[in-house]
């Protein structure tokens, strides 16, 4: 849900707030925050800021992006490529910003918190990618968006949790060399079977690769617990549990449906739309089930909140204010701003528009 242009005045924007469906927004929250909120979307209107706005991000954070704005990797990627506003804020981790600084490198991108992590893109780099190229030098390597820009500008294309598969289904060759993450690459040999070998690090090879630190924390048993506890029986027309590519292999096996943050969000619309949807389990990080329980209010929605993304969770709404303050005030952007060297950005960018390329 994001708070439109035509309630920018403080009233407006405390009536949105107030129409929202969401336990933990209470009139305290609200009044506590209006007055943030007001100022954010003023600044971002008068300085003609594009904020995007990943899944994860908390309620508050991800209603200052439109509908347009908001979205999974692939989904602000592409909107990050074909902005033409000066300044991109991208309300998610630096791997992310650096994407969209790759794509549209004339443009200022600022991201809230420069310290933001990632399990995956943090534990591997393009020297792991350079030693899997040298053991495996024929096949090409798809490496995940969860990445920074030195370790794909040693890949041949990337991916992102919404395209994995379609795209190496057309790479050429009947293998491909995916990294970093260790789950989703046995999720891809799942779903590739008999059609492509996937090779990836710690598969007859002594790289150590990488694991998302938030969707480790869902084990199968733990899955057939909630269906047990919230009644939501394998198969169940319009009970669904829902997982995310970086789970484990067992775990997207038992799920329901899987996919990208953004497909997950469209079969919940659609089921919801067919009057199909009548509670979830949502196996990935919290704030994307508090974001899919605003949207939609007639679905009863579960998740597990102790399971948190502590990287995305530093972006905030009042890091995102002094961002635009500085933009208001001609201050300097550079605890902010996201820069990398042109030879990075040119090698980098290869992979990534390959992708996009096989995504239209
Ligand atoms: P999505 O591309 O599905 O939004 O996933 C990003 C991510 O970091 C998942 O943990
Ligand atoms: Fe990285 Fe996992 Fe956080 Fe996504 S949820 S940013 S993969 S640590």
């Amino acid at each position: 849900m994001s708070i439109q242009a035509e309630n920018l005045n403080l009233e407006g924007v405390k009536t949105e707030l107030y129409g929202r469906n969401h336990p933990s927004l209470t009139p305290v929250d609200i009044e506590a925050h209006a007055k943030t909120l007001h100022r954010v979307l003023a600044l971002k209107q008068k300085h003609n800021v594009v904020m995007l706005g990943h899944n994860y991000m908390e309620p508050l954070v991800f209603g200052l992006s439109t509908k347009q704005e908001q979205g999974d990797s692939l989904g602000l990627s592409m909107h990050a490529a074909k902005t033409t506003a000066p300044y991109i804020i991208f309300n998610g981790v630096p791997f992310m910003a650096e994407t969209a600084k790759i794509l549209n490198p004339s443009k200022t991108v600022l991201v809230a918190d420069k310290t933001a992590g990632c399990s995956l893109a943090d534990n591997f780099g393009a020297a792991d990618v350079k030693s899997l190229k040298v053991m495996y030098p024929d096949v090409p390597v798809m490496i995940y968006i969860n990445s920074y820009a030195d370790a794909k500008a040693e890949s041949d294309v990337c991916c992102t949790s919404a395209n994995a598969a379609k795209i190496a289904r057309e790479m050429p060759g009947d293998q491909i060399v995916f990294v970093p993450d260790i789950y989703f690459a046995q999720n891809l040999e799942d779903e590739l079977a008999g059609e492509k070998t996937v090779i990836y690090p710690g598969k007859g090879n002594h790289e150590k690769g990488a694991v998302c630190e938030v969707h480790e924390e869902f084990r199968l048993s733990d899955l057939l617990a909630v269906r047990e506890s919230f009644v939501i029986p394998k198969g169940h027309g319009s009970r669904v549990l829902y997982a995310h590519w970086e789970c484990r292999r067992e775990v997207l096996r038992e799920a329901d449906f899987y996919g990208s943050t953004s497909q997950i969000m469209q079969d919940i619309a659609k089921r919801v739309k067919e009057n199909q949807l009548e509670r979830a389990f949502v196996a990935s990080e919290c704030e994307l089930t508090s974001n899919l329980s605003q949207e939609f209010p007639t679905v009863q929605f579960w998740t597990a909140c102790s399971v948190r993304c502590s990287h995305m969770a530093k972006v905030n709404l009042a890091k995102v204010l002094h961002i635009l303050e500085a933009i208001d005030a001609g201050d300097s952007l550079s605890d902010y701003e996201v820069t990398l060297g042109p030879d990075v950005i040119e090698r980098a960018r290869t992979p990534i528009e390959r992708m996009l390329q096989m995504s239209a």
